[in-house]
């Protein structure tokens, strides 16, 4: 069990650190270049941004890992909003990565929503890393993802309960917070203020 490590909410003084450590994290993943710190950096003054939610872990004197969390809710197909969360990005630097340091970030930040009343959390990821932390494949609970036909299986949109039994007999359809809409934004503008960095095609690429 590691112990060389510590969890600490973010401070004003941590946002263009913790920026760049997104885009680092992020970079050539999922796209050419990422859009994720932009996501984070206009994310903070919306009002589902959960402040005590935006961790840092710092290891070996260096901070090398984030995660920020927001309020979201599932319109259930009864009529009623349920209050989950959600987070992301969930950032480790890359020369630290696949060393548990995302895994000890996730499982401090759940403890930690569910003590600010989180009953869940819903995320679009990948099943290989979250599923180590509990989540499951949300459409086998009957909670669909808005982008997707119902009928789907969506093998990316997973959810978790934090408090046991919080979603029986809740069934309906989760939408992504507008926050992580960056369409028309003008993501370059933000990006030319941090190193430069060449923007990479791979396959296995999402955009
Ligand atoms: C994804 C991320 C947060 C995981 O954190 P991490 O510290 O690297 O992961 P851990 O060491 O805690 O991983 C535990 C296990 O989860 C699985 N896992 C980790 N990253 C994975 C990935 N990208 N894909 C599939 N499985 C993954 C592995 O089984 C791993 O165990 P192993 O290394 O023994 O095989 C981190 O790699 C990262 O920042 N990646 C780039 C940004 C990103 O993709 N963020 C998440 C977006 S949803």
């Amino acid at each position: 069990m590691k112990n060389d490590y510590t969890i600490r909410p973010e401070t004003s003084a941590d946002y263009s650190e913790v920026e760049n450590l997104t885009r680092e994290a992020f970079w050539n993943v999922y796209r050419p270049g990422c859009v994720e710190h932009y996501v984070l950096h206009r994310y903070r003054t919306r009002p589902d941004f959960i402040p005590e939610l935006s961790l840092c872990l710092l290891a070996k004197g260096k901070m090398i890992a984030h995660v920020m969390y927001a309020h979201v809710e599932i319109h259930s197909d009864d009529g009623r909003s349920i209050p989950i969360m959600t987070f992301g990005p969930i950032s480790v630097a890359p020369d630290f990565q696949r060393q548990g340091y995302g895994t000890i970030l996730l499982r401090h930040s759940k403890k930690k929503a569910k003590e600010l009343g989180a009953g869940a959390l819903a995320i679009t990821g990948n099943i290989g890393f979250y599923g180590k932390s509990g989540f499951v494949v949300a459409s086998t609970s009957g909670i669909h993802y808005y982008a997707e036909p119902r009928e789907e299986a969506v093998p990316y949109f997973l959810i978790k309960e934090l408090e046991d039994g919080f979603l029986d007999g809740i069934t309906g359809t989760y939408t992504d917070p507008d926050g992580y809409d960056c369409e028309g934004a003008d993501i370059e503008a933000f990006d030319a203020q941090f190193p430069s960095k060449e923007k990479l095609k791979f396959p296995g690429q999402l955009v």
